[in-house]
């Protein structure tokens, strides 16, 4: 798989560890910024990750902040992402499972180093499952676009 991960200054710290992590697994690891711990709007780093999966086909996104909230919000503004908060394996596999999310979301102040492992490990395990869902993941760009759902 391929990541393209970002955050703002709160989870700077861990986007190393979680790069290192991700590497480790054999995926591939584009790191779209920050370069040090330096005061950032999350939502610059969110735009940043949300574009460059929607520009590669197929890849993904981590993207990590305080709380995992306010970049979570942000990417999700981009058409086409499906930007998850994840808290725990359940939440990273129910959310690849049901949702199709393309970009995995968390909090350096909310999860330590051990529970991002087990988050990334069930993020990559786990397959969309479509069928009842694909019709639910429709209807969310449906709602990014102003549809009407009825
Ligand atoms: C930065 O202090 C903090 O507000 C940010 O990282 C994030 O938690 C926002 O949702």
């Amino acid at each position: 798989m391929k990541f393209y991960i970002a955050t703002d200054h709160a989870g700077y710290a861990l986007k190393e560890f979680t790069k290192a992590y991700v590497s480790s697994l054999g995926h591939e690891v584009v790191d779209l910024g920050p370069d040090s711990d330096a005061r950032v709007d999350y939502p610059d780093f969110a735009k940043k990750c949300a574009d460059a999966v929607i520009a590669d086909e197929g890849s993904f996104g981590i993207l990590i902040c305080g709380t995992g909230i306010g970049i979570s919000i942000a990417a999700n503004k981009v058409a086409g992402i499906r930007a998850a908060l994840c808290h725990d394996a359940y939440t990273a596999s129910a959310t690849r499972a049901h949702n199709d999310a393309n970009i995995l979301c968390f909090g350096e102040r909310v999860v330590g180093q051990g529970v991002v492992e087990s988050m990334i490990d069930a993020f990559c395990a786990t397959e969309f499952e479509g069928g009842r869902h694909a019709g639910r993941v429709d209807k969310i760009e449906a709602c990014s676009l102003g549809a009407n759902l009825g």
